[in-house]
């Protein structure tokens, strides 16, 4: 949820004036917040942030600063990660329906690869790429804000299920692989640390079955509130409990285990906000229709899973109030970013703030109907605007 300060204001509205909109705005104290929280609650977790959510060299930069690895699903995302100084020995890299051609420079980049399925087991095996390995489970426990982002249980498509662990042993053993690591992505956007915590508990049970494991990761999802209606992670509680977990684990193993986490949004969400001005306002029957400069080709996520995300009139604070529907300037119906949303009466020329866009926004924006992407800028921390605008076509593969 947004609650947009007099400052804040100020900056995000001097942004707008100063490089026009649409622009993404990012706040660099509030990455590193979210970072320290982590570090804060989770002391014996290694993180390695999921450059998808937000793949700007910057904000690579300013995390990779705050002590976090990177976790990359494409050679792009791993030189971008690179590029950033980010060191090898900090990167995974997770991907399903890989060419073997990927799978090899994936393994050359240093990077710790979770294999996602029996064959690329076994085409690592083959092409000997290296004598440890790690899998990536799907142990039927899913979580996520949409179906779409869920990422264990039947429907899903990645990692092997438990039910192939003793073909996958038989693999590795064909190869003479070591299978040292462990790791599972149950979905995105969990805001009950409960179903975090439970798959954790299983994959910990699973690695019981791994002697040689040495690496557990318990990958990302965690989930930040964007509807006024949703509560925060409870990071405390959550890192108290997963502590015990691991303690017990260690324990019981006698030998060194090493712990990790793939946090993407949970690090960069909040601190991104799309700014846009309204160019029309058109009612019809039913609902109040107020036109912004820019569209789900430039933040995609409510059309594409309804999503919630707070829009804020920065140009008024007080006014009459009502319902309208903020509508993007694609040519589709569904490019509404806010359906009878109440708020601020707007006006034509009036800047709005789609908030807790830092996260899945540039990075799944688009030029579709040939329109540039929006410009990122950072506040940095001293309060400045910094233009961070960059040509991801440069990482792209
Ligand atoms: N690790 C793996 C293997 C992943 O696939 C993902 C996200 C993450 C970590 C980070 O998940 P996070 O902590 O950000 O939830 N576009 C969607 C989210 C897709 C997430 C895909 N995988 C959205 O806008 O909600």
């Amino acid at each position: 949820m947004s609650n947009i300060s007099g400052i804040e204001r100020e900056t995000l509205l001097q942004a707008a004036r100063r490089f026009g909109t649409p622009v993404y705005v990012y706040n660099q104290s509030k990455i590193e917040e979210q970072c320290l929280k982590l570090h804060k609650y989770f002391p014996d977790v290694a993180f390695h942030y999921a450059v998808k959510a937000n793949a700007n060299p910057d904000v690579l930069r300013i995390i990779r600063k705050q002590g976090m690895g990177a976790e990359g699903v494409s050679e792009g995302e791993l030189a971008a990660a690179l590029a950033a100084g980010f060191k090898k020995k900090d990167l995974s890299f997770t991907c399903s329906n890989l060419r073997e051609e990927e799978l090899r420079a994936a393994a050359a980049s240093g990077a710790r690869v979770h294999l996602d399925s029996l064959n690329q087991l076994e085409v690592w095996g083959r092409l000997k790429l290296g004598k440890e390995v790690s899998l990536r489970l799907n142990q039927g426990i899913g979580a996520g804000h949409h179906k779409h982002v869920i990422t264990g249980g039947p429907d899903s498509k990645f990692g092997i299920g438990l039910e192939d662990i003793a073909e996958a042993k038989g693999i590795a053993k064909k190869y003479n692989l070591s299978i040292t690591g462990l790791q599972q992505h149950i979905g995105s956007n969990a805001l009950d640390a409960g179903i975090l915590l439970k798959a954790a508990r299983v994959l910990l049970k699973t690695a019981a079955q791994f002697e040689d494991v040495t690496h557990i990761d318990f990958g990302g999802g965690l989930g930040i509130p964007y509807a006024p209606s949703e509560k925060e992670l409870d990071l405390k509680a959550f890192g108290a409990e997963l502590k015990k977990y691991i303690h017990e684990f260690k324990k019981s193993r006698g030998k060194t285990v090493e712990f990790a986490m793939e946090p993407g949004r949970f690090l960069v969400a909040e601190a991104g906000t799309l700014i846009v001005s309204v160019t029309d306002i058109k009612q019809t029957t039913k609902h109040t229709f107020v036109g912004v400069d820019s569209g789900f080709n430039h933040l995609l996520r409510p059309a594409l899973y309804a999503s919630y995300h707070p829009i804020e009139n920065l140009s008024r604070t007080r006014g009459k109030r009502g319902r309208f529907s903020v509508a993007g300037n694609v040519c589709e119906s569904g490019d509404v970013f806010a359906t009878d949303r109440e708020m601020l009466a707007p006006d034509i020329g009036d800047v709005l703030a789609i908030c807790n866009a830092g996260a899945y926004g540039f990075s799944m924006a688009s030029t579709y109907n040939l329109r540039v992407l929006p410009k990122e800028i950072l506040i940095t921390k001293d309060g400045k605007l910094k233009n961070i605008s960059f040509d991801s076509a440069l990482f792209a593969r």
